[in-house]
Parts: structure tokens; C-alpha cells; sequence
């Protein structure tokens, strides 16, 4: 019944509800003060989601104890069947300003983001653990393709076959446009080496002014221990058929570098050699390891 396949628009790979919605998806005209968060899937999108609730809400710890905002529904994510409503009937029904997710290319964002000046916050992670995370997703969310073997998984990754398309794409199209179009570029690694200096970025970026208690807070609340116990933040809430956590817990290791509890050394050597291929000219500080 799930696991549907992905279907292509303008050449990249989506959800099959994107896809068979796409032109009111493309259609969709934010407000100015709406902040869009955009990852490639598995990159950080739902600590970062975290963080900017508790920014915007004072480090108001009930944020995270509500039912499920529509700041989680994934943007323009139109699961079918229900029990999960349309992302856009969502969007819809808030009073800007929203917070709105999505794991579209650059290219594929709807152009009235940028018409509009919206703030968008971009979090990249580094390919392998990027990858290791999607594949350990893959076997646990049951809307998404069969992962199959983690080998045969590896070349998908790299050819840009899995939902969302290429991570090469993903993070140089964003790369790319950042001062451009006023985009904040965050990366995993540095909000693992220094949450609350990103804390503190995310917060500037916003044009908010927390106290230091209020930061610390925020920053124990976004940890990764505190996100696994929290049902709201670790996607407890989506069961069967959709997620199953007894394959792999949402919330699942939160560390750079698990990688290398993955790849065999001929694996790695294969992904770097066709990396340097894909990323040449890119000069995005990536780090594999902190
Ligand atoms: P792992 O599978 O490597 O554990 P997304 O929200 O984009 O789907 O990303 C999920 C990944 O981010 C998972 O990675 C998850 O554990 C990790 N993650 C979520 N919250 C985190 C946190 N507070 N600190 C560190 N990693 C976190």
C-alpha cells in the first residue's frame, strides 16, 4: 500500500504526492515574514525546526508539548491516504508568519519564496553521514521506495535516483545562490561542534534577542538526548504505516562520522573518487569528521 514510487519533475525525483500536485505546489505565493527551512532530507531539518520554534516562541518549553504543529507537517507534503493533511490546506488555514519545511532542489522552490524576500534557513550535512542517515530513514518510513542493499544504496545516492534527487545538486544549487538571495547556509558539523554558537546565529539571523538563559534553554531543549525523549520532536506522533521506530528510531544516532561504522574501505574510496567528480569547483567546507 505505501512505498510508492518516486515520480520525476523536471528531472528530479519526488514523493509521489509532490509530484501529482505539483502545480499548486509551484503556485504557492508566501507571505513576506514567512521563513522557509530547506534541507536535503536527513540533513538536520527537524532539530533545526526545533530550535527556530523555541527562538520565535522565547524558549517557551510548551511548543514542544503541543500537538503537532504544522511547523512539522512537512511542507507541501500532501500525504495520502490520511490521517496526515495536506501540507498546503495547512499552510492555508495559519496566519503568516509561518515556518514552513521543504526538501525541494533550489531550482523547484516556488518562485514566490524569492519574489517575496522570505528568509530561508538552508542546513546541509556532510554526503556520507547524509547519506547513512537517508538509508536507516528509508528502511523505517514506509511511504518512501524500499532502500534495498546498503552497496546497491550507495550508487542510488550517488547517481541522485533517491527522493529529492541528488544531495550534489541539493547542496551547490543553495550554495550557489546564498548571498544572492539571502540565504543562511548552515552546516550539521558546526551545530554538533557548537550548538549555541549556531543557536546564536539562527537568532541573529531572525532579528531576536534572547536572553542567556533563555539561549541556554533553548540549547539544552534541542539537544540530541532531549529531542529523543521529546514524542513532539522525535516523530513518535507518525506511527505505522507510516514510520515504523521499531525498524530504526527517527531520532537515531544525532553524531558525525557514523559513517565509518558503514562504508568498507573500498566503498569509501569509491564515493570519494566519484565525490571529487560531482563537487569539483564547489568549494563547500564540508567535514566528514569533528
Ligand atoms: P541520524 O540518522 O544520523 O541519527 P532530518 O530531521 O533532516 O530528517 O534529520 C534527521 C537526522 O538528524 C538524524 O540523524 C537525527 O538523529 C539527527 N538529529 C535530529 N535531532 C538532532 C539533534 N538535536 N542533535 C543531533 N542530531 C540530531
Amino acid at each position: 500500500l505505501y512505498r510508492f514510487p518516486v515520480i520525476p519533475v523536471k528531472g528530479v525525483p519526488l514523493m509521489n504526492h509532490i509530484a501529482n500536485n505539483w502545480d499548486s505546489i509551484w503556485a504557492f505565493s508566501p507571505h513576506p515574514t514567512d521563513l522557509l527551512i530547506a534541507t536535503y532530507p536527513k540533513a538536520g531539518t527537524t532539530w533545526t525546526q526545533e530550535i527556530v520554534d523555541l527562538l520565535l516562541h522565547n524558549g517557551d518549553t510548551e511548543i514542544c508539548k503541543r500537538a503537532p504543529t504544522p511547523v512539522r507537517i512537512p511542507f507541501l507534503e500532501i500525504f495520502s491516504p490520511p490521517p496526515i493533511p495536506s501540507g498546503l490546506d495547512l499552510l492555508e488555514k495559519m496566519p503568516p508568519p509561518r515556518v514552513i519545511k521543504t526538501h525541494l532542489p533550489f531550482h523547484l522552490v516556488p518562485p514566490g519564496f524569492w519574489e517575496k524576500n522570505c528568509k530561508v534557513i538552508y542546513v546541509a550535512r556532510n554526503a556520507k553521514d547524509n547519506l547513512v542517515s537517508y538509508y536507516h530513514f528509508d528502511r523505517m518510513n514506509l511511504t518512501q521506495p524500499e532502500p534495498g542493499p546498503w552497496e546497491g544504496y550507495i550508487n542510488k545516492f550517488m547517481r541522485g535516483e533517491l527522493a529529492w534527487g541528488s544531495w550534489y545538486d541539493h547542496v551547490k544549487g543553495f550554495w550557489e545562490e546564498r548571498e544572492k538571495r539571502n540565504i543562511l547556509y548552515l552546516f550539521y558539523e558546526d551545530m554538533k561542534e557548537n550548538p549555541r554558537r549556531e543557536v546564536e546565529r539562527i537568532m541573529q539571523y531572525l532579528d531576536l534577542s534572547l536572553s542567556d538563559d533563555v539561549i541556554s534553554r533553548i540549547v539544552e531543549l534541542t539537544s540530541f538526548k532531549s529531542m529523543k525523549e521529546n514524542p513532539m520532536a522525535n516523530y513518535t506522533f507518525i506511527p505505522k504505516p507510516v514510520f515504523d521506530h521499531s525498524i530504526s528510531p527517527f531520532m537515531r544516532k544525532g553524531e558525525v562520522g557514523d559513517w565509518t561504522n558503514h562504508f568498507t574501505p573500498g566503498q569509501s574510496k569509491m564515493f570519494d573518487e566519484d565525490y571529487e567528480k560531482q563537487m569539483k569547483d564547489a568549494n563547500i567546507p564540508f567535514r566528514t569528521l569533528i
